[in-house]
Protein backbone atom coordinates (compact mmCIF):
# COMPACT_ATOMS: atom_id res chain seq x y z
CA UNK A 1 0.00 0.00 0.00
CA UNK A 2 1.34 3.53 -1.17
CA UNK A 3 1.67 5.96 1.62
CA UNK A 4 -0.94 8.36 0.11
CA UNK A 5 -3.48 5.02 0.41
CA UNK A 6 -3.19 4.07 4.15
CA UNK A 7 -4.86 6.20 7.07
CA UNK A 8 -3.41 4.76 9.89
CA UNK A 9 -0.21 3.07 9.70
CA UNK A 10 1.15 1.08 12.80
CA UNK A 11 4.65 -0.65 13.19
CA UNK A 12 6.63 -3.15 15.57
CA UNK A 13 3.68 -1.44 18.17
CA UNK A 14 4.63 -2.56 21.45
CA UNK A 15 3.46 -1.76 24.91
CA UNK A 16 5.58 -3.34 27.89
CA UNK A 17 4.01 -2.66 31.86
CA UNK A 18 6.40 -3.16 34.91
CA UNK A 19 4.15 -5.20 37.30
CA UNK A 20 5.14 -4.72 41.10
CA UNK A 21 4.77 -7.46 43.06
CA UNK A 22 4.51 -4.74 46.06
CA UNK A 23 4.16 -1.10 46.38
CA UNK A 24 7.72 -0.79 48.48
CA UNK A 25 8.95 -2.07 45.25
CA UNK A 26 7.84 1.12 42.72
CA UNK A 27 9.89 2.94 45.59
CA UNK A 28 12.96 0.81 45.26
CA UNK A 29 13.06 1.06 41.27
CA UNK A 30 13.05 4.51 41.75
CA UNK A 31 15.09 5.93 44.48
CA UNK A 32 17.87 3.35 43.75
CA UNK A 33 21.20 4.51 41.96
CA UNK A 34 21.05 3.44 38.36
CA UNK A 35 24.59 1.76 39.08
CA UNK A 36 22.98 -0.31 42.04
CA UNK A 37 20.33 -0.95 39.86
CA UNK A 38 22.56 -2.15 37.08
CA UNK A 39 23.98 -4.51 39.12
CA UNK A 40 20.84 -5.85 40.55
CA UNK A 41 19.17 -6.35 37.20
CA UNK A 42 21.11 -9.10 36.33
CA UNK A 43 19.72 -10.62 39.44
CA UNK A 44 16.49 -9.52 38.70
CA UNK A 45 14.72 -6.12 39.01
CA UNK A 46 12.27 -5.14 41.45
CA UNK A 47 9.72 -5.65 38.85
CA UNK A 48 8.43 -7.90 36.25
CA UNK A 49 7.75 -7.41 32.59
CA UNK A 50 4.24 -7.47 31.02
CA UNK A 51 3.29 -6.79 27.55
CA UNK A 52 0.35 -5.44 26.86
CA UNK A 53 0.63 -4.75 22.96
CA UNK A 54 3.96 -6.78 21.32
CA UNK A 55 5.21 -5.98 18.23
CA UNK A 56 1.93 -5.37 15.78
CA UNK A 57 1.76 -3.79 12.28
CA UNK A 58 -0.84 -3.17 10.34
CA UNK A 59 -1.87 -0.37 7.75
CA UNK A 60 -5.52 0.73 7.39
CA UNK A 61 -6.96 2.43 4.17
CA UNK A 62 -8.40 6.00 3.89
CA UNK A 63 -12.10 5.00 4.41
CA UNK A 64 -11.94 1.43 5.74
CA UNK A 65 -13.64 -0.02 8.48
CA UNK A 66 -11.98 -2.33 10.58
CA UNK A 67 -13.22 -3.83 13.67
CA UNK A 68 -10.82 -4.74 16.60
CA UNK A 69 -11.65 -8.39 18.64
CA UNK A 70 -10.54 -10.29 21.46
CA UNK A 71 -10.38 -12.01 24.37
CA UNK A 72 -10.52 -9.19 27.62
CA UNK A 73 -6.83 -8.34 28.23
CA UNK A 74 -5.35 -9.04 25.33
CA UNK A 75 -4.70 -5.51 24.27
CA UNK A 76 -7.14 -3.72 22.09
CA UNK A 77 -7.59 -0.73 24.15
CA UNK A 78 -3.90 -0.75 24.62
CA UNK A 79 -4.22 -0.51 20.72
CA UNK A 80 -6.38 2.14 20.56
CA UNK A 81 -4.84 4.36 23.19
CA UNK A 82 -1.94 4.55 21.27
CA UNK A 83 -3.35 5.22 18.17
CA UNK A 84 -5.34 8.34 19.67
CA UNK A 85 -1.77 9.80 21.28
CA UNK A 86 -3.34 8.95 24.86
CA UNK A 87 -0.85 6.62 25.52
CA UNK A 88 2.86 6.49 24.38
CA UNK A 89 4.29 3.24 22.99
CA UNK A 90 7.45 1.67 24.50
CA UNK A 91 8.59 0.73 21.04
CA UNK A 92 7.09 0.74 17.66
CA UNK A 93 5.23 3.80 15.60
CA UNK A 94 2.08 5.20 14.69
CA UNK A 95 0.88 7.11 12.06
CA UNK A 96 -2.36 9.13 11.50
CA UNK A 97 -3.57 10.90 8.65
CA UNK A 98 -5.91 13.64 9.31
CA UNK A 99 -8.30 14.72 12.30
CA UNK A 100 -8.85 11.55 14.58
CA UNK A 101 -11.99 11.38 16.76
CA UNK A 102 -11.67 9.00 19.53
CA UNK A 103 -14.45 7.57 21.85
CA UNK A 104 -12.57 5.54 24.62
CA UNK A 105 -13.13 3.25 27.44
CA UNK A 106 -14.63 5.81 30.34
CA UNK A 107 -12.73 7.86 32.08
CA UNK A 108 -11.08 9.27 29.34
CA UNK A 109 -11.64 12.50 27.56
CA UNK A 110 -13.88 14.71 30.12
CA UNK A 111 -13.33 16.87 32.38
CA UNK A 112 -15.44 15.92 35.20
CA UNK A 113 -15.17 19.16 37.58
CA UNK A 114 -17.02 20.69 34.13
CA UNK A 115 -20.72 21.05 33.20
CA UNK A 116 -21.93 18.88 29.70
CA UNK A 117 -21.93 22.69 27.79
CA UNK A 118 -18.29 23.19 28.82
CA UNK A 119 -17.40 20.01 28.16
CA UNK A 120 -18.36 20.06 24.45
CA UNK A 121 -16.37 23.41 24.19
CA UNK A 122 -13.78 21.67 25.67
CA UNK A 123 -13.92 18.93 23.16
CA UNK A 124 -14.05 20.76 20.49
CA UNK A 125 -11.43 23.19 20.75
CA UNK A 126 -9.07 20.08 21.49
CA UNK A 127 -10.06 18.40 18.46
CA UNK A 128 -9.26 21.33 16.86
CA UNK A 129 -12.08 23.19 15.51
CA UNK A 130 -12.47 26.74 14.78
CA UNK A 131 -14.92 28.71 17.73
CA UNK A 132 -17.04 29.24 14.56
CA UNK A 133 -16.72 25.50 13.63
CA UNK A 134 -17.73 24.64 17.20
CA UNK A 135 -20.47 27.36 16.93
CA UNK A 136 -21.99 26.07 14.21
CA UNK A 137 -21.83 22.27 15.33
CA UNK A 138 -23.07 23.45 19.01
CA UNK A 139 -26.63 23.18 18.91
CA UNK A 140 -26.29 19.41 16.56
CA UNK A 141 -23.77 18.03 19.40
CA UNK A 142 -26.53 18.69 22.25
CA UNK A 143 -29.52 17.68 20.26
CA UNK A 144 -27.98 14.29 19.32
CA UNK A 145 -26.55 13.74 22.90
CA UNK A 146 -30.14 14.10 23.89
CA UNK A 147 -29.36 15.34 27.58
CA UNK A 148 -31.96 17.35 29.03
CA UNK A 149 -31.26 20.28 31.69
CA UNK A 150 -28.18 17.73 32.37
CA UNK A 151 -26.40 19.93 30.36
CA UNK A 152 -25.55 22.45 32.62
CA UNK A 153 -24.55 19.93 35.55
CA UNK A 154 -21.05 19.31 36.48
CA UNK A 155 -20.55 16.00 34.26
CA UNK A 156 -19.16 13.90 37.29
CA UNK A 157 -22.90 13.60 38.34
CA UNK A 158 -23.89 12.19 35.59
CA UNK A 159 -24.63 8.42 34.63
CA UNK A 160 -22.12 6.71 32.07
CA UNK A 161 -24.59 6.29 29.88
CA UNK A 162 -25.27 10.36 29.81
CA UNK A 163 -22.10 10.68 29.59
CA UNK A 164 -20.81 8.17 26.53
CA UNK A 165 -23.84 9.93 24.57
CA UNK A 166 -21.96 13.35 24.88
CA UNK A 167 -18.79 12.12 24.19
CA UNK A 168 -20.24 10.23 21.03
CA UNK A 169 -22.63 13.30 20.12
CA UNK A 170 -18.60 15.71 20.11
CA UNK A 171 -16.96 12.89 18.41
CA UNK A 172 -18.66 12.70 15.19
CA UNK A 173 -20.01 16.64 14.82
CA UNK A 174 -16.39 17.12 14.42
CA UNK A 175 -15.97 15.49 10.53
CA UNK A 176 -13.31 13.13 11.86
CA UNK A 177 -10.81 12.07 9.09
CA UNK A 178 -10.68 8.69 11.54
CA UNK A 179 -13.22 7.72 13.99
CA UNK A 180 -11.80 5.18 16.53
CA UNK A 181 -14.53 3.57 18.88
CA UNK A 182 -13.41 1.23 21.96
CA UNK A 183 -17.14 -0.58 23.12
CA UNK A 184 -18.02 2.46 24.54
CA UNK A 185 -21.54 2.18 22.65
CA UNK A 186 -22.55 -0.52 24.48
CA UNK A 187 -23.00 1.64 27.36
CA UNK A 188 -25.61 3.88 25.60
CA UNK A 189 -29.11 1.78 25.34
CA UNK A 190 -30.52 0.40 21.72
CA UNK A 191 -32.43 3.42 20.61
CA UNK A 192 -29.43 5.66 21.41
CA UNK A 193 -26.92 2.52 19.62
CA UNK A 194 -28.97 2.83 16.45
CA UNK A 195 -28.77 6.21 16.25
CA UNK A 196 -24.55 5.93 16.60
CA UNK A 197 -24.64 2.99 14.14
CA UNK A 198 -26.52 5.89 11.54
CA UNK A 199 -23.96 7.95 12.17
CA UNK A 200 -21.24 6.12 11.81
CA UNK A 201 -22.48 4.42 8.34
CA UNK A 202 -22.83 8.62 7.38
CA UNK A 203 -19.26 9.55 8.62
CA UNK A 204 -17.77 6.20 6.66
CA UNK A 205 -19.73 7.35 3.56
CA UNK A 206 -18.24 10.71 3.76
CA UNK A 207 -14.92 9.15 3.15
CA UNK A 208 -13.62 8.62 7.05
CA UNK A 209 -11.64 5.48 8.27
CA UNK A 210 -13.55 3.72 11.10
CA UNK A 211 -11.75 1.49 13.48
CA UNK A 212 -13.89 0.20 16.28
CA UNK A 213 -13.31 -2.74 18.89
CA UNK A 214 -16.52 -5.01 19.93
CA UNK A 215 -17.25 -7.48 21.55
CA UNK A 216 -20.29 -8.06 19.09
CA UNK A 217 -19.53 -10.21 16.39
CA UNK A 218 -22.55 -9.44 14.28
CA UNK A 219 -21.64 -5.72 14.53
CA UNK A 220 -18.17 -6.55 13.49
CA UNK A 221 -19.42 -8.45 10.49
CA UNK A 222 -22.35 -6.09 9.77
CA UNK A 223 -20.33 -3.33 9.67
CA UNK A 224 -16.47 -3.74 9.12
CA UNK A 225 -14.80 -4.55 6.26
CA UNK A 226 -12.02 -6.16 7.84
CA UNK A 227 -11.02 -7.54 11.29
CA UNK A 228 -8.02 -7.93 13.40
CA UNK A 229 -7.80 -10.76 16.66
CA UNK A 230 -5.67 -9.51 18.81
CA UNK A 231 -4.52 -12.18 21.43
CA UNK A 232 -2.27 -11.80 24.93
CA UNK A 233 -1.38 -8.72 23.61
CA UNK A 234 -0.46 -9.97 19.56
CA UNK A 235 -2.08 -9.74 16.54
CA UNK A 236 -2.32 -13.37 15.73
CA UNK A 237 -5.05 -13.05 12.45
CA UNK A 238 -6.44 -10.41 9.80
CA UNK A 239 -8.99 -11.02 7.14
CA UNK A 240 -12.36 -10.68 6.07
CA UNK A 241 -14.67 -9.85 9.41
CA UNK A 242 -16.25 -13.62 9.04
CA UNK A 243 -12.81 -15.47 8.69
CA UNK A 244 -11.69 -13.22 12.35
CA UNK A 245 -14.76 -13.55 14.13
CA UNK A 246 -15.12 -17.37 13.55
CA UNK A 247 -11.70 -17.74 14.64
CA UNK A 248 -12.09 -15.57 17.90
CA UNK A 249 -15.02 -17.68 18.54
CA UNK A 250 -12.59 -20.75 18.29
CA UNK A 251 -10.43 -19.13 20.70
CA UNK A 252 -13.18 -17.62 23.02
CA UNK A 253 -14.98 -21.17 23.73
CA UNK A 254 -12.12 -23.57 23.43
CA UNK A 255 -11.74 -25.50 27.23
CA UNK A 256 -8.71 -23.96 29.45
CA UNK A 257 -6.06 -26.62 28.45
CA UNK A 258 -6.68 -25.96 24.40
CA UNK A 259 -6.54 -22.55 24.25
CA UNK A 260 -2.83 -22.26 23.81
CA UNK A 261 -3.00 -24.36 20.97
CA UNK A 262 -5.87 -23.53 19.62
CA UNK A 263 -4.21 -20.09 19.56
CA UNK A 264 -1.33 -21.25 17.76
CA UNK A 265 -2.57 -22.94 15.15
CA UNK A 266 -5.25 -19.41 14.23
CA UNK A 267 -1.87 -17.73 14.28
CA UNK A 268 0.49 -20.01 12.21
CA UNK A 269 -2.47 -20.35 9.50
CA UNK A 270 -2.61 -16.27 9.20
CA UNK A 271 1.08 -16.39 8.40
CA UNK A 272 0.93 -19.10 6.28
CA UNK A 273 -1.79 -17.42 4.57
CA UNK A 274 0.10 -14.21 4.75
CA UNK A 275 3.45 -15.89 3.30
CA UNK A 276 1.36 -17.20 0.30
CA UNK A 277 0.06 -13.84 -0.45
CA UNK A 278 3.35 -11.97 -0.67
CA UNK A 279 4.74 -14.83 -3.14
CA UNK A 280 1.82 -15.02 -5.41
CA UNK A 281 1.21 -11.16 -5.03
CA UNK A 282 5.20 -11.35 -6.54
CA UNK A 283 4.71 -14.31 -8.92
CA UNK A 284 1.65 -12.09 -10.57
CA UNK A 285 3.71 -8.90 -10.39
CA UNK A 286 6.58 -10.58 -12.25
CA UNK A 287 4.47 -11.92 -14.59
CA UNK A 288 2.51 -8.41 -15.09
CA UNK A 289 6.17 -7.16 -15.93
CA UNK A 290 7.29 -10.06 -17.90
CA UNK A 291 4.30 -8.83 -20.45
CA UNK A 292 5.94 -5.59 -20.28
CA UNK A 293 3.70 -3.31 -18.01
CA UNK A 294 6.33 -2.28 -15.72
CA UNK A 295 6.09 -0.58 -12.83
CA UNK A 296 3.96 -4.00 -12.28
CA UNK A 297 1.18 -3.08 -9.62
CA UNK A 298 -0.15 -5.79 -7.01
CA UNK A 299 -3.12 -4.31 -5.72
CA UNK A 300 -2.21 -0.80 -6.99
CA UNK A 301 1.13 -1.15 -5.31
CA UNK A 302 4.14 -1.05 -7.51
CA UNK A 303 5.91 -4.23 -6.77
CA UNK A 304 9.29 -2.39 -6.40
CA UNK A 305 7.77 -1.28 -3.36
CA UNK A 306 6.77 -4.89 -2.17
CA UNK A 307 10.73 -5.53 -2.70
CA UNK A 308 11.79 -1.77 -1.59
CA UNK A 309 13.45 -3.15 1.90
CA UNK A 310 16.37 -4.67 0.62
CA UNK A 311 19.22 -2.93 -0.47
CA UNK A 312 22.85 -2.14 -1.87
CA UNK A 313 25.42 -1.09 0.89
CA UNK A 314 28.17 0.05 -0.35
CA UNK A 315 30.67 -0.07 2.34
CA UNK A 316 29.72 -4.16 3.03
CA UNK A 317 32.92 -5.29 1.28
CA UNK A 318 34.43 -8.50 2.41
CA UNK A 319 37.85 -8.18 3.39
CA UNK A 320 38.62 -12.06 3.44
CA UNK A 321 38.36 -13.05 -0.36
CA UNK A 322 41.04 -15.34 -1.45
CA UNK A 323 41.14 -15.74 -5.39
CA UNK A 324 42.90 -19.04 -6.49
CA UNK A 325 45.10 -18.77 -9.18
CA UNK A 326 43.16 -18.93 -12.36
CA UNK A 327 43.91 -21.67 -14.97
CA UNK A 328 42.52 -20.64 -17.91
CA UNK A 329 39.06 -19.36 -16.52
CA UNK A 330 38.76 -16.19 -14.80
CA UNK A 331 35.19 -15.07 -12.15
CA UNK A 332 34.21 -11.41 -12.08
CA UNK A 333 31.38 -9.68 -11.75
CA UNK A 334 29.71 -11.38 -8.72
CA UNK A 335 26.32 -9.88 -7.24
CA UNK A 336 23.08 -10.53 -5.88
CA UNK A 337 19.92 -9.15 -7.37
CA UNK A 338 16.02 -8.64 -6.42
CA UNK A 339 13.61 -10.66 -8.68
CA UNK A 340 13.51 -7.16 -10.75
CA UNK A 341 17.15 -7.12 -10.97
CA UNK A 342 18.06 -4.74 -8.36
CA UNK A 343 21.46 -5.05 -7.13
CA UNK A 344 21.35 -5.67 -3.42
CA UNK A 345 23.49 -7.11 -0.61
CA UNK A 346 21.23 -6.52 2.82
CA UNK A 347 18.15 -8.88 2.35
CA UNK A 348 15.09 -9.40 3.66
CA UNK A 349 14.75 -12.75 5.54
CA UNK A 350 12.67 -15.63 3.28
CA UNK A 351 12.66 -13.62 -0.07
CA UNK A 352 13.98 -14.97 -3.40
CA UNK A 353 17.03 -13.63 -4.60
CA UNK A 354 19.82 -14.47 -8.29
CA UNK A 355 22.98 -14.58 -7.16
CA UNK A 356 25.41 -14.37 -10.79
CA UNK A 357 28.47 -14.18 -11.85
CA UNK A 358 30.34 -14.33 -15.17
CA UNK A 359 33.23 -16.43 -16.27
CA UNK A 360 35.70 -15.29 -18.93
CA UNK A 361 37.29 -18.71 -20.51
CA UNK A 362 40.95 -17.93 -21.82
CA UNK A 363 41.39 -21.21 -22.77
CA UNK A 364 39.17 -24.08 -23.79
CA UNK A 365 37.34 -26.09 -21.40
CA UNK A 366 35.73 -29.46 -21.26
CA UNK A 367 32.70 -30.48 -18.67
CA UNK A 368 32.54 -26.93 -17.68
CA UNK A 369 30.36 -27.09 -14.33
CA UNK A 370 29.55 -23.43 -12.06
CA UNK A 371 28.88 -23.29 -8.61
CA UNK A 372 28.49 -21.31 -5.86
CA UNK A 373 28.68 -21.67 -1.33
CA UNK A 374 26.87 -20.23 0.74
CA UNK A 375 29.16 -19.40 4.41
CA UNK A 376 28.55 -18.55 8.05
CA UNK A 377 31.09 -15.74 9.48
CA UNK A 378 32.80 -18.62 11.01
CA UNK A 379 33.37 -20.04 7.68
CA UNK A 380 30.80 -22.95 8.29
CA UNK A 381 29.25 -24.38 4.72
CA UNK A 382 25.71 -23.99 5.06
CA UNK A 383 25.01 -24.62 1.44
CA UNK A 384 25.31 -24.43 -2.47
CA UNK A 385 25.03 -25.77 -5.73
CA UNK A 386 26.52 -26.35 -9.19
CA UNK A 387 25.16 -26.13 -12.21
CA UNK A 388 24.53 -29.94 -13.47
CA UNK A 389 26.92 -32.01 -15.21
CA UNK A 390 25.89 -31.59 -19.14
CA UNK A 391 23.74 -34.48 -20.31
CA UNK A 392 26.15 -35.41 -23.55
CA UNK A 393 29.02 -35.68 -20.82
CA UNK A 394 30.98 -32.71 -21.14
CA UNK A 395 30.07 -29.05 -21.72
CA UNK A 396 32.58 -27.20 -24.42
CA UNK A 397 33.90 -23.94 -23.91
CA UNK A 398 35.64 -22.48 -26.05
CA UNK A 399 38.69 -19.76 -25.73
CA UNK A 400 37.35 -16.30 -26.04
CA UNK A 401 33.49 -17.43 -24.09
CA UNK A 402 31.88 -15.98 -21.66
CA UNK A 403 29.14 -17.83 -19.45
CA UNK A 404 27.18 -16.58 -17.15
CA UNK A 405 26.27 -18.61 -13.99
CA UNK A 406 22.92 -17.79 -12.06
CA UNK A 407 21.54 -18.91 -8.90
CA UNK A 408 18.27 -18.92 -7.36
CA UNK A 409 18.24 -18.78 -3.99
CA UNK A 410 15.66 -17.76 -0.87
CA UNK A 411 17.39 -15.82 2.14
CA UNK A 412 16.29 -18.66 4.75
CA UNK A 413 18.91 -17.30 7.02
CA UNK A 414 18.58 -15.92 10.55
CA UNK A 415 19.81 -12.16 10.46
CA UNK A 416 23.40 -11.74 10.16
CA UNK A 417 26.09 -11.34 7.90
CA UNK A 418 27.06 -14.44 5.29
CA UNK A 419 29.92 -15.04 2.36
CA UNK A 420 29.34 -16.66 -0.86
CA UNK A 421 32.18 -18.66 -2.87
CA UNK A 422 32.34 -18.70 -6.34
CA UNK A 423 33.71 -21.62 -8.36
CA UNK A 424 33.89 -23.04 -12.18
CA UNK A 425 35.59 -26.57 -12.75
CA UNK A 426 35.98 -28.40 -16.08
CA UNK A 427 37.04 -32.55 -16.58
CA UNK A 428 40.60 -32.72 -16.65
CA UNK A 429 42.50 -35.86 -17.77
CA UNK A 430 43.40 -35.91 -13.54
CA UNK A 431 39.81 -35.39 -12.75
CA UNK A 432 37.44 -32.49 -12.01
CA UNK A 433 39.95 -29.12 -11.61
CA UNK A 434 39.39 -25.85 -10.80
CA UNK A 435 39.88 -23.50 -13.16
CA UNK A 436 38.84 -20.07 -11.32
CA UNK A 437 37.75 -20.43 -7.82
CA UNK A 438 37.28 -17.26 -5.41
CA UNK A 439 36.41 -17.59 -1.53
CA UNK A 440 34.45 -15.09 -0.06
CA UNK A 441 34.06 -13.11 -2.90
CA UNK A 442 31.21 -11.36 -1.96
CA UNK A 443 29.33 -10.68 1.58
CA UNK A 444 25.35 -10.18 2.53
CA UNK A 445 23.39 -9.78 5.53
CA UNK A 446 19.78 -11.12 6.28
CA UNK A 447 17.54 -8.14 7.99
CA UNK A 448 15.97 -8.79 11.30
CA UNK A 449 12.98 -10.08 11.05
CA UNK A 450 10.44 -9.05 13.66
CA UNK A 451 7.69 -12.38 13.02
CA UNK A 452 10.55 -14.76 12.35
CA UNK A 453 9.91 -18.11 15.01
CA UNK A 454 12.90 -20.45 13.76
CA UNK A 455 15.58 -20.33 15.79
CA UNK A 456 19.49 -21.30 14.80
CA UNK A 457 20.87 -19.72 11.47
CA UNK A 458 18.86 -21.85 8.78
CA UNK A 459 15.60 -21.68 8.34
CA UNK A 460 14.17 -24.94 7.65
CA UNK A 461 10.33 -23.44 7.79
CA UNK A 462 9.96 -25.77 10.84
CA UNK A 463 5.96 -25.65 11.61
CA UNK A 464 5.62 -25.61 15.78
CA UNK A 465 2.53 -27.09 17.13
CA UNK A 466 1.55 -28.80 20.68
CA UNK A 467 -1.00 -30.86 21.73
CA UNK A 468 -1.48 -30.76 25.75
CA UNK A 469 -2.57 -34.29 27.34
CA UNK A 470 -3.79 -35.11 31.01
CA UNK A 471 -2.09 -38.58 31.86
CA UNK A 472 -3.41 -38.58 35.40
N1 LIG B 1 -1.36 0.64 33.55
C1 LIG B 1 -1.23 -0.67 33.43
N2 LIG B 1 -0.32 -1.35 34.14
C2 LIG B 1 -0.17 -2.69 34.00
N3 LIG B 1 -0.89 -3.44 33.16
C3 LIG B 1 -1.83 -2.81 32.43
C4 LIG B 1 -2.05 -1.41 32.51
N4 LIG B 1 -3.05 -1.09 31.64
C5 LIG B 1 -3.43 -2.25 31.05
N5 LIG B 1 -2.70 -3.28 31.51
C6 LIG B 1 -2.81 -4.70 31.10
O1 LIG B 1 -2.64 -4.77 29.70
C7 LIG B 1 -3.43 -5.81 29.17
C8 LIG B 1 -4.23 -5.29 28.00
O2 LIG B 1 -5.20 -4.40 28.48
P1 LIG B 1 -6.31 -3.76 27.54
O3 LIG B 1 -7.12 -2.83 28.38
O4 LIG B 1 -5.66 -3.21 26.34
O5 LIG B 1 -7.18 -5.03 27.14
P2 LIG B 1 -8.52 -5.09 26.29
O6 LIG B 1 -8.27 -6.02 25.17
O7 LIG B 1 -9.01 -3.73 25.99
O8 LIG B 1 -9.51 -5.81 27.32
P3 LIG B 1 -11.12 -5.64 27.52
O9 LIG B 1 -11.76 -6.52 26.51
O10 LIG B 1 -11.33 -6.15 28.90
O11 LIG B 1 -11.44 -4.18 27.37
C9 LIG B 1 -4.29 -6.33 30.32
O12 LIG B 1 -3.73 -7.55 30.78
C10 LIG B 1 -4.18 -5.25 31.36
O13 LIG B 1 -4.26 -5.82 32.65
MG1 LIG C 1 -10.68 -2.63 26.52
Amino acid sequence: MSSEDSSIRIEGLSKRYEIYARPADRLKQMILPRLQRAVRRSAGNYFSEFWALRDVSFDVRKGETVGIVGRNGSGKSTLLQMICGTLNPTLGTVAVDGRIAALLELGAGFNPEFTGRENVRLGGLLYGLSQQELDARFDAILDFAGIGDFIDQPVKTWSSGMYVRLAFAVAINVSPDVLVVDEALSVGDEAFQRKCFARIDAIRDAGATVLFVSHAAGTVIELCDRAILLDQGEMIADGTPKFVVARYHKLLYAPADEAAAVRESIRREWIEGKLREDLSAIDSGMQAAAKGGIPAKVDGVEIREIEESAYFDEAMLPLSTVRYPSRGASIAGPRIETRMGRQVNVLSPGREYLYTYDVLFQTTAVGVRLGMMIKTITGLELGGAATAPHPAGGMIVSAGQRLQARFRFRAMLAPGVYFMNAGVTAAEPEGETYLDRVIDVLMFRVMHDAERMATGTVDFHVLADLSVERVS
